[in-house]
């Protein structure tokens, strides 16, 4: 799979390219990261990216242009083209929410592009002409889609074949659907008995019918409404 970001800050994606584990695990799962910066694109003299939102207010705006210079040069298609060959994401908190579903979908795709926004946001007619769809990982706002392009890749990678050591890690894990949704459940390891505070005996016992009857019940009753799992 690749995966190309669009950002005024490459160089933090590097963040997720450099430590060993990460690498390790993109290489396993044939997954490339690429980052590139809008302003490397900008078909403006002075290199700017940005302006002022038409009807006044506060901020600067994310011009058009530039993000369709930016997917044109870098894609060798019209702008507008690009996202009938591959999907095109825009990182906003008014986007469609990121879920474990949302993290398996995008997972699915051999290619797929991810634009960070900055200051107010994104002219409307880079969500309407150049992308396929928003996505948001929460009903807060960041500074920028940056943390949330981190997020999707990081939960995009999880899912890829042969990017965790252990096969299952990501089947069984909190939200999937071998988990009905729910959260997972506990986990433990030695000590057996730590100062007093034991592991479930359920778990020493050798009983995999029965441990696992006790995870799927764990990982229910997490998932209640008002159990804060
Ligand atoms: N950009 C700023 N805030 C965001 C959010 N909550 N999700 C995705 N992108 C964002």
């Amino acid at each position: 799979m690749q995966i190309d970001v669009f950002t005024l800050f490459p160089e933090w994606f590097d963040w997720m390219r450099r430590p060993r584990h990460l690498a390790n695990a993109a290489e396993h799962a044939g997954l490339e990261l690429r980052a590139f910066s809008y302003r490397d694109y900008t078909p403006l003299s002075a290199g700017q990216v940005d302006d002022a939102p038409y009807g006044g207010g506060a901020g600067m705006v994310l011009r058009v242009d530039v993000i369709a210079e930016g997917l044109q040069r870098v894609y060798g298609l019209p702008a507008a083209d690009v996202r009938r060959r591959r999907r095109v994401v825009v990182l906003t908190p008014r986007g469609r929410m990121f879920t474990d579903r949302v993290a398996r979908e995008l997972a699915e795709l051999p290619e797929l592009t991810l634009l960070c926004g900055r200051y107010e946001g994104f002219d409307e007619r880079i969500v309407e002409h150049l992308a396929t769809d928003a996505v948001s990982i929460g009903r807060y706002v960041l500074a920028g889609g940056e943390l949330a392009a981190m997020v999707v890749c990081d939960a995009v990678l999880r899912k890829l074949p042969g990017a965790l050591g252990h096969a299952d890690s990501a089947i069984e894990e909190s939200f999937s659907e071998a988990l009905d949704g729910a959260p997972e459940y506990p986990h433990y390891t030695r000590p057996a008995s730590y100062r007093g505070w034991d592991v479930p005996e359920i778990l020493l016992s050798g009983h995999h019918e029965r441990i696992r009857e006790w995870r799927r019940e764990r990982s229910e009753e997490r998932g209640r409404p008002g159990s804060g799992g």
